[in-house]
């Protein structure tokens, strides 16, 4: 006899990256691995309480802003004039929403602007027929937080410590650096200021099968007025569609590393697209190399810094057949060009989360090698 229990399955993961050798070890890597956990679990609570993906991926997000040791919302790198800007986005695969904030200074978590903004454009049309915005940037994007009820916060409230001495340090080097000859230092890839990568992201896949995905940053320290990272741009930071008619697989995914990179090349989306093969580590293996490292978008650029979470997933076998969804096939898998990573993911079999350090493999140069790893788990309670 068969029991037919319904499918009550969840499951995600997250990233942060850096480009320092040796940046991710010790102390830092501890502090990253419990914030890492701290998310995974945010996000587990609220689809425990029935919450969806898209609430899940904000929720654990929000978590990862407020630590101050993570490069997004509490603890960001500082702008050229000591303040905070964020940039942020979240995209949700049941609806093909998405929401973004760029250069938002004074508010806590730019990702609940994000996800206020992508909940706004739901709601259909402005007065006298104008579209609602799904990108908004800076004061503009400000003003628009705080007349929908999201409190203000004080760059001196998101400053840190260590947001402060590395903007100090930053300070000094920049003047030394108009003294010297900085050409060199330039082509230099794994600068000491790891910092400027750190930035993170979370996709989920709830129990309705649902995905959602969405990335936060503070950008680059002592970035040009006005820069606006990956973490804000369509198909860049962040991307997250769906099984439909012509797609077998529901994909979610997020990025980190190098702004200017992951616009040029695109890289959530292509990360995304890619995942509709067969082979999921061969099919994210060929876009690291092929669109990101190698790609024409970057010629010239020998040094490539970025790093992906993907999660892909489709109810499969029996369960295709059945009216009652059995089983999810979930697939995730983290790949990353810079020196380290830190993933954590965490499934509805599980108590708790598990994190990782991942790094490249030794004597792999940065910016031109790669990572990859991860697992597949299939989750909701087959019949037996
Ligand atoms: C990193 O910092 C160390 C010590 O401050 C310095 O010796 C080294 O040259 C720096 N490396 C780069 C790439 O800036
Ligand atoms: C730094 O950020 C603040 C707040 O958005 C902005 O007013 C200022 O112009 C920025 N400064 C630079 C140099 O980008």
């Amino acid at each position: 006899a068969t029991s037919k229990n319904k499918l009550k399955a969840f499951y995600f993961l997250m990233i942060f990256t850096s480009s320092g050798a040796g940046y991710h070890s010790e102390s830092k890597a501890k502090e990253y691995k419990h914030v890492c956990k701290r998310a995974c679990q945010r996000a587990v609570d609220r689809l425990r309480a029935g919450g969806l993906a898209l609430e899940a991926v904000t929720s654990a997000l929000m978590e990862l802003e407020d630590s101050p040791f993570t490069n997004a919302g509490t603890g960001s790198n500082l702008n050229l004039s000591g303040e905070i800007e964020c940039d942020a986005s979240i995209m949700d695969g049941k609806s093909l929403n998405y929401g973004a904030v760029g250069a938002l200074s004074g508010i806590k978590n730019p990702v609940l602007v994000a996800r206020r903004l992508l909940s706004e454009t739901q709601k259909g049309k402005l007065s006298a027929g104008r579209i609602p915005p799904c990108f908004l940037v800076g004061k503009g994007a400000e003003q628009w937080a705080i007349s929908h009820g999201i409190p203000a916060c004080p760059t001196e409230k998101m400053t840190t410590k260590f947001s402060l001495s590395g903007y100090k340090r930053n300070k000094r080097k920049m003047e030394l650096a108009e003294q010297v000859e900085t050409k060199r230092k330039r082509q230099l890839c794994e600068e000491n200021n790891s910092a400027c990568l750190d930035t993170v992201g979370v996709v989920v896949v709830d129990r309705e099968g649902n995905v959602a995905a969405a990335v936060s940053s503070g950008g680059l320290a002592m970035k040009h007025p006005g820069r606006v990272g990956q973490a804000a741009h369509y198909g860049c930071g962040c991307w997250a569609e769906n099984a439909r008619d012509v797609s077998l697989y529901s994909t979610a995914v997020s990025t980190s590393g190098s702004g200017e990179h992951l616009i040029r090349t695109m890289l959530a989306r292509e990360c995304s697209t890619a995942m509709q093969a067969e082979n999921a580590h061969q099919a994210l293996l060929e876009a690291m190399q092929n669109k990101f490292i190698s790609s024409p978008f970057l010629a010239g650029e020998d040094c490539v810094l970025g790093g992906v979470i993907v999660l892909r997933c489709c109810t499969c076998g029996e369960a295709q057949r059945s009216e009652d969804i059995q089983a999810l096939l979930v697939e995730f898998l983290w790949s990353h060009t810079t020196e380290s990573m830190c993933v954590g993911y965490m499934s509805a079999q599980d108590s708790k989360a598990r994190t990782h350090i991942s790094r490249l493999p030794p004597g792999a140069v940065a910016g031109q090698s790669l990572a990859i790893e991860g697992g597949v788990c299939r989750l909701g309670t087959v019949s037996d």
